[in-house]
Order: C-alpha cells, then structure tokens, then sequence
C-alpha cells in the first residue's frame, strides 16, 4: 500500500536553547545538535522538530520572529543551520523548521514599518483598530496595545511583542509563503506550524480559532509552499473538535499531514484557573479520547503520538506515580508508540526527565509563568498557591537543560544554564548508558521495534481494537493486519492487579523479572500470530 512518507517518521523535538551550548553562553545552540547527531542517530529517530531558530527578541523564547530567513546570533550563524540541515541529512534524520505564522515580534521590519506609517506598505500586514475591543491576550491583559505614532491599537493574541499577522491581506501571505519556501528550497522536510488554527480569525467577531478562512487559507498555504515538496506540516491545533480535526488531516483536501491537540491535555484542567490548576489524572478519561481519534476514519486522520513538549510541564509528574518514575517513562511511551501515528518525543523523554525545581519565583524564566504568577493572586490564589501552581504548571519545567552528565552545568553547558531546574541523580545520558536497564536503552529498543521492517505495515497500517475496557486503569489495544496482531497491555497506575494472559512472543516489557501479578506501570507487547 503507498502512503505517505511521514507515516514512517519518528521525530524528536529540540528546544534549541536548552538542548547543548557548545560556547559556554549557557544558552543551547546548533553546533550543540550538530555535535549530538551521532546521539541522535542512535536513539533512531527519523527528523528532528527544531523549536525556532531564527532571529528574535526572545520576548516568548523565539517565538516572535524578528526575520524569517536568518538564525539569531544566540543559536550561531546562517552557515550553522545549513551545515545541520546536511549533516543531519548524512544522519538519515531531516529537520522540520517551527514556523510561527500568525505573528512576528514587534522587532520585524514589516512591523515596525507599519507601526511608524499609516501608509506603509507593510501597515496591512498587521491588524490596527482605532477602538479595542474586549479580547484578552493568552498571556494575560488585552490583546489590544496602543501605538502612539499611528494613534490606534494593533492585535497581539499573544505578548504584546507578538502582533498578529493580518491573514486576509494576500501581499502578507505571500511574504509568508516565500520564507517558507526559502527554507524548503534548503532541504528541510517541512513545518510544525505554530498556532496555525489561528490564522483564519475574525476579531470584530471575537472569532480566533476555526474562522471561516482557516481551511483555505491552510490548502492555500500547502499548494504553495511545503505541499510541493512533499513536505511534512504539523499543525499545533489546541482546539479542534473531531470534525474539525478530519478536515485538517484529510489527504484529500491538502491541507495539513497532522495536528497536534491537547484535548487530552485539557481535559484535566480547573474550570476557574484553566491549565494552573489540574485535578487529578484518571487514566480512563485520557484513554477515551486517545482511542476516540484512533476510532476516525483511517484514510483521513493520521494522529500525533506525544506526551510532551515546551510548552507543558512533564507528562510524567503529572501522570505518574514517581516513586515508579522509570517504569512509568517507559510505560508511557511504549503504550501510545503503537497506535496509528507519528510518535513524538520531546528531549529528555527518553531519559525520563522530570519537571524542574525552582527554589523561588526569580528562577522562572517564562513570560506567561511570570505574568500568571500576579494573574492567580488576582484571581484569589495566595503567593505559596501561586508558586506551587508554577512549579507544577509552568513551561519552564520542561525547558531546564538537557542532561548530559551529572557534572555542574550538565554537561549542556561549560557556562551558567539560562534556566535551571537542580539536580536530579541517575538521569543523565551518562548513567543511564551505563544501565542496560535504563529509561534511555528502553527508548532505544521500543524505537528498533517501531521501525522494524517485519512490524511496519502492521504498526502504521494494523486496524485499532481496543482490550480489556473494564480496567479502567489500563490501556490495552491491539493493531491487527493479515492475520497478525500486535497486542499492548499496560497498567497506567500504581495498583496490582493479576497479570493477563501473554499469549506469544513478547516484544517489549519494562521489568527486569517476571512476576505473576501485572505491576504498577507494567507494559507487556507482543504478537498473537
Ligand atoms: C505556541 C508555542 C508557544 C508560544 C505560542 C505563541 O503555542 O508552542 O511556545 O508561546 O505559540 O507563539
């Protein structure tokens, strides 16, 4: 059966900054991922999501582009991404740019021409209104900031630093479309899109997500740009419903390979304070919905496989037991990694990485953790309430830096680390390669299974049935082809229960030892021929 590339990649996501700093700035950069390809290699991951590189104020860590087409000086030189896209491709490992599409910095030439000049060609590249109107930015305050030299008021969904792109001006998206292609003209494989959802709105109508444009500004957006490569495009999609969600993926009106959605993620939040404050996880509303999208019609929905990125903090704090931590990492991963997908993993995953300990409110870094700290004492919360919620919640925790070694700034830095997170004994790259029994070794043999020549038509093509539904703290699943299936069976909880039946060869399993009870995290995989 053909199908499309991207149905074959397993991609890790590097958060530039905190991944290696190879000049002691304490600041990640991309002679550090060059230098770690060989790493990279061996874990077997196929392409490399790269959170975004280009030159920027960092006012949202990167995320408001100041100029498409060049690196910041904090990540190194033009050169360097040039020589990453080639030596990575040497690596078989292609590198997928994050472009931020709905906004730039304040910083960009067409803002700041357009700020300055009513009648700048760039001044529709932007959205002004002469009166604000209601709504508030996602990092708090109005998303409506006043411009003196114009006397008006210009859209920021995000930081004021972060002004919206006016998507219905078609001289705008063809400046968009030309950076894009810039890049794919490089070599690299393609985009995760940034907030894409966003790029259809109508504010006079209090319309962000889904607008009436979306789809066809988004089939625009590939028949342009990275659809004539065969690129792959990912869009970061916080919203989307089931429907709404099989008209982005559906191959048949090109638009995007995939989307990421956290309704997973969501479904655990407070309703008065949102994502800062979680109840408690419950493996059987997760499990619904992840088996909700895998129940889609498979011609149309192809999933993304995650548990973390950069913006949320450790799945498995907030999941797991962590008096289990490597049993649960490991668990995690293998229990989604067979469904129908593209696996993601997030740097660190693969080490069982946990959030961050932050001894005071000073060592956050992130703008939203900082605006929310004051926003959640406004809100009734006191001041320990208000740190715990960050020490839980905030996006920090998952950008402390990678661990290389157990040596002062772990090994990712000869410097002083932007953002810290303290020590965390045993899970480094170092000790952990010396463990055969290691969250790290685990990673490596479950990705060796996933791309297993005997088991890839079944992994991404095997028809979705789910096993043992009345255990609501399990996930159990088969993927069934010609007469074979695969059949995961894993306890997502802390409890005992009596182990199933292991009818065949087992695959992957996260315990040293057998036992004749199902353990607390314990995942069996294996094949019922
Ligand atoms: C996305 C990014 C996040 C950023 C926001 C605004 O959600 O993943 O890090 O802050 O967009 O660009």
């Amino acid at each position: 059966m053909s199908h499309p590339r991207f149905q074959d990649d397993i991609i890790y996501q590097i958060y530039p900054r905190s991944f290696k700093d190879s000049d002691g700035d304490g600041i990640g950069d991309i002679p550090g991922i060059i230098a770690k390809l060989p790493y990279l290699k061996k874990l077997g991951i196929t392409a490399i999501w790269l959170s975004p590189v280009f030159a920027s104020p960092m006012e949202d860590m990167g995320y408001d582009i100041a100029d498409y087409y060049h690196i910041d000086p904090l990540f190194g030189s033009d050169e360097d991404m040039d020589e990453l896209i080639e030596k990575a491709k040497k690596n078989g490992i292609r590198i997928i740019m994050d472009m931020v599409l709905n906004h730039t910095s304040k910083e960009h030439e067409w803002f700041k021409q357009a700020a300055k000049d009513k009648n700048s060609p760039y001044r529709d590249f932007y959205i002004w209104r002469e009166t604000p109107n209601d709504i508030g930015a996602t990092f708090g305050g109005s998303a409506w900031e006043y411009n003196k030299a114009t006397d008006d008021y210009y859209f920021h969904l995000y930081a004021p630093g972060q002004p919206d792109l006016n998507w219905d001006y078609p001289p705008m998206r063809e400046a968009l479309y030309q950076a894009c292609d810039y890049w794919l003209e490089k070599g690299v494989y393609g985009f995760r899109l940034d907030v894409i959802e966003n790029i259809g709105k109508e504010v006079d109508r209090h319309i962000i997500q889904n607008g009436p444009h979306l789809h066809e500004r988004l089939h625009e957006l590939n028949r342009r740009t990275f659809g004539k490569y065969d690129g792959i495009a990912i869009g970061e999609c916080w919203c989307a419903d089931h429907d709404t969600r099989l008209l982005y993926t559906d191959p048949a009106r090109e638009e995007l390979s995939m989307v990421f959605l956290f309704n997973d993620w969501c479904a655990f939040h407070d309703r008065e304070f949102g994502k800062w404050k979680c109840r408690p996880f419950n493996p059987k509303e997760y499990r619904d919905i992840i088996y909700q999208r895998q129940y889609s019609d498979p011609a149309k929905a192809w999933d993304t496989l995650f548990w973390n990125n950069h913006d949320l903090p450790r799945a498995l704090n907030r999941y797991a037991d962590l008096r289990y931590r490597d049993q649960a990492a490991k668990m995690m991963f293998a229990s989604t990694l067979f469904l129908r997908g593209t696996p993601f993993i997030y740097q660190g995953d693969e080490l069982g990485m946990v959030n961050g300990r932050f001894a005071s409110v000073k060592d956050f870094r992130d703008i939203e953790a900082l605006n929310h700290y004051q926003i959640l004492q406004d809100k009734g919360m006191s001041e320990a309430e208000a740190k715990l919620s960050l020490d839980q919640t905030a996006r920090d925790n998952a950008r402390i830096p990678m661990r290389w070694n157990e040596r002062k700034g772990y090994g990712f830095t000869s410097g002083q680390p932007w953002v810290d997170g303290g020590k965390d004994p045993g899970h480094s790259v170092a000790e952990e390669e010396k463990d055969p029994d290691s969250v790290l070794h685990f990673y490596r043999s479950a990705i060796a299974l996933w791309k297993d020549g005997r088991l890839r038509d079944l992994i991404r093509d095997g028809a979705f049935a789910p096993d043992y539904l009345e255990r609501e703290e399990w996930i159990a699943y088969s993927r069934i082809l010609g007469g074979k299936k695969l059949r995961v069976i894993a306890n997502f909880s802390n409890h005992v229960y009596p182990l199933p039946t292991i009818d065949g060869p087992v695959l992957l399993h996260n315990y040293q030892d057998e036992s004749p009870d199902f353990r607390p995290y314990e995942i069996y995989v294996f094949l019922n021929e």
